[in-house]
């Protein structure tokens, strides 16, 4: 039987550059998405699926995300957003080595366990239960398990990319997703190395083997330590010694709110729906669209 997955790793080092000036002086994951930051939702999916203990992974350039997560006389409980303040630890990646090596850096906390990992910047629309998805099936397997989506061939050499083979897998998951094997996997492919038309993009259940395994890792693509160089190695241990690499099919929403367009998106989407704002957005994104459409109408009757 699997052991329970109680934490998730968050790296959150990275500077923030592609968002930059909004990023000068507040980090990427606080920037707001509706009502509150990025990051708080990011770890709302999680606790959704009984995850309690966060490792944040920070910079020391990055005081902001500590000051959030210090309760404060600020805190108002009766807010109509206000938020139990989750459990949250803070490890210093002193220098940007890469994904694999702000990851290597929450061994010690993490342990002997299973644990996820959050990308923040891919954000998933909640309605999708993709992380519980990736849970269940890390029950049934073991090993790791990795969320992925469909991308173009043009699309494809921006991420990670993996060569997919049928698991059956899919009465075992919530929401009957998609389950693939993974082998070959490799990051960000040149175009005659891309796998399969399926990325892993930003979530990651991993066995904790993979902290012995990313110490070993080399620096791969652009001289970084990479989680998916470690995952190629993870995929070729057999299964009958725990190893294995699975990968889950996202069927909802995905924003990369790394950049301007992805965040824009997401925040449009999102306030569509939110409790407070979203009678408000609707009304006013519908009467922006009849307006787009009679001046669309206007220009091709000219
Ligand atoms: C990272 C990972 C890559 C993954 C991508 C999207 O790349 O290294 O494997 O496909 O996130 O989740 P980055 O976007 O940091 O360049």
């Amino acid at each position: 039987m699997v052991a329970n997955v109680k934490c998730s790793v968050i790296p959150a080092a990275g500077k923030g550059s592609r968002m930059y000036p909004l990023t000068k002086s507040v980090p990427k994951e606080l920037l707001p998405l509706v009502g509150q930051p990025v990051l708080l939702t990011v770890i709302e999916e999680a606790q959704r699926c009984g995850i309690e203990q966060f490792h944040l992974i920070t910079s020391p350039q990055k005081p902001a995300l500590r000051e959030f997560f210090t309760p404060s006389e600020d805190d108002n409980p009766s807010h109509p957003r206000a938020f139990t303040m989750p459990q949250v630890d803070f490890v210093t990646q002193e220098v940007a080595k890469g994904l694999g090596h702000a990851v290597l850096q929450s061994r010690d906390i993490v342990g002997n366990q299973p644990f996820v990992v959050q990308l923040p910047d891919d954000l998933y629309h909640p309605e999708d239960p993709l992380l519980q998805a990736m849970l269940d099936v890390h029950t049934v397997t073991g090993g790791c398990v990795v969320a992925l989506m469909e991308v173009t061939t043009e699309e494809a050499k921006m991420y990670s990319s993996a060569t997919v083979e049928t698991a059956d897998l899919s009465d075992k998951v919530t929401g009957g997703h998609v389950v693939f094997k993974l082998s070959n996997i490799i990051e960000k492919p040149n175009p005659e190395q891309v796998r399969s038309n399926y990325a892993l993009m930003g979530r990651y259940v991993l066995d904790s083997r993979i902290f012995e395994i990313l110490a070993q890792t080399p620096p791969g693509r652009n001289n970084e330590i990479q989680l998916t160089d470690a995952l190629a190695a993870f995929a070729e241990i057999p299964v009958t010694e725990g190893g294995g690499v699975w990968g889950v099919v996202s069927r909802g929403r995905h924003f990369d709110t790394g950049n301007l367009a992805g965040y824009v998106q997401a925040q449009i989407e999102l306030s569509l729906e939110d409790e407070y704002v979203g009678k408000t957005m609707r009304k006013f994104i519908q009467g922006l669209a009849d307006k787009i459409s009679v001046n669309e109408d206007t220009q091709a009757g000219e």
